[in-house]
């Protein structure tokens, strides 16, 4: 059976582009495949400025958000990275086999350390640290978006070249599980739904905050009166139709748009219901959780525990296997 590890870094509240784009498909996976392990990246945001303050309420506001959309801890590992600090270990041991070269190579390295003046060695590092948090339990399948195939690649790069090295078969090569859903533009139609662009819809916003940010939303630009024909297809308010109605709504949907049956507002409202169905219980959820902080605190302590325990074996394995394992006066000889 694959073992399936992804991570998520904490950026606060989930909005429904990271909730479409990759968490409801690993609220899926859990029931394909238990013990599923689930990482809130808190190491990786380190790597650009931050203010603590922000970043620890980001933190519980992630977690907290992914206990309310569906990870459960009775069938998925849901954890704090900072929690298991074996992370840190096993990509320390990873930059010493990975070349240099390669970590330059990244886009993602290339487009961010172009942006600051003083580059940090941590954001060359970074998907190091990415190879380490799914090594370190030996997870053959890795549920994520496209941008993220790059850095799977140096993961299994760095798995082949830690076997061949030492002689041994002991990582897997880690495959991305391409998220089904196709990244999802921000409301102002421009862009990917990204918190620092301001153009999302958080998951956990009221019926009346979501009508809010529906109503101005950009639909097809050439759709200027509601007697001109739309072209669905390149209307983000219909990528929305598809994420929360059935096949039958949306199709409703698209004929009343190339025909000018409705107008976007007709469009928009039935948007809404669809969004309203799948949203209110996970904002209940939340609502609970806000009441009880505590059963956050137990799911990631218990999962913190579960994880570490899986981290320090396959530590221990690794430290044998490259010859840093505990000393013995036998073995000395
Ligand atoms: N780099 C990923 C992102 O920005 C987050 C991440 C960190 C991750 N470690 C991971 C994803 C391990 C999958 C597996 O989305």
């Amino acid at each position: 059976m694959a073992r399936i590890f992804s991570g998520i870094q904490p950026s606060g509240e989930l909005h429904i582009g990271n909730y479409l784009g990759a968490v409801k498909n690993w609220v899926q996976l859990q029931a394909t495949h238990p013990g599923a392990i689930y990482c809130v990246v808190d190491y990786h945001a380190i790597t650009g400025s931050y203010d603590p303050a922000v970043l620890r309420a980001r933190r519980w506001g992630m977690a907290k958000s992914l206990l309310a959309a569906g990870i459960d801890p009775a069938k998925a590992v849901l954890f704090m990275q900072s929690d298991v600090p074996e992370h840190t270990e096993l990509s320390w041991i990873f930059t010493t086999i990975t070349p240099l070269g390669d970590l330059e190579r990244q886009t993602q390295f290339k487009d961010k350390s172009a942006k600051v003046e003083s580059i940090p060695a941590g954001l060359l590092m970074y998907p190091v640290l990415q190879s380490a948090d799914i090594l370190l339990y030996r997870a053959d399948s890795v549920p994520v978006g496209e941008d993220q195939i790059q850095h799977l690649e140096l993961a299994r790069d760095t798995s082949r070249k830690f076997n061949l090295k030492f002689g041994v078969e002991y990582f897997p090569e880690p495959k991305p599980l391409l998220t089904p859903t196709r990244r999802i533009m921000g409301l102002d139609g421009n862009a990917k739904m990204s918190k620092s662009l301001g153009n999302t819809i958080g998951l956990l916003e009221t019926d009346d905050e979501i009508w809010q940010k529906l109503r101005p939303a950009m639909t097809d630009p050439q759709r200027v009166r509601k007697s001109d024909p739309g072209r669905p297809e390149v209307c983000n308010i219909f990528q929305l139709h598809k994420a929360f109605n059935d096949e039958t709504t949306v199709t409703n949907v698209a004929a009343q748009c190339r025909t000018a049956g409705w107008g976007c507002m007709d469009c928009k409202k039935v948007l809404l219901e669809g969004m309203v169905q799948e949203l209110t219980p996970i904002r209940r959820r939340s609502e609970d959780l806000d009441a009880e902080p505590q059963q956050v605190l137990d799911a990631l302590a218990d999962g913190g525990r579960t994880a570490r325990g899986i981290a320090q074996q396959t530590i221990s394995e690794v430290r044998e296997i490259m010859g840093l394992g505990a000393m013995t006066a036998a073995a000395l000889g």
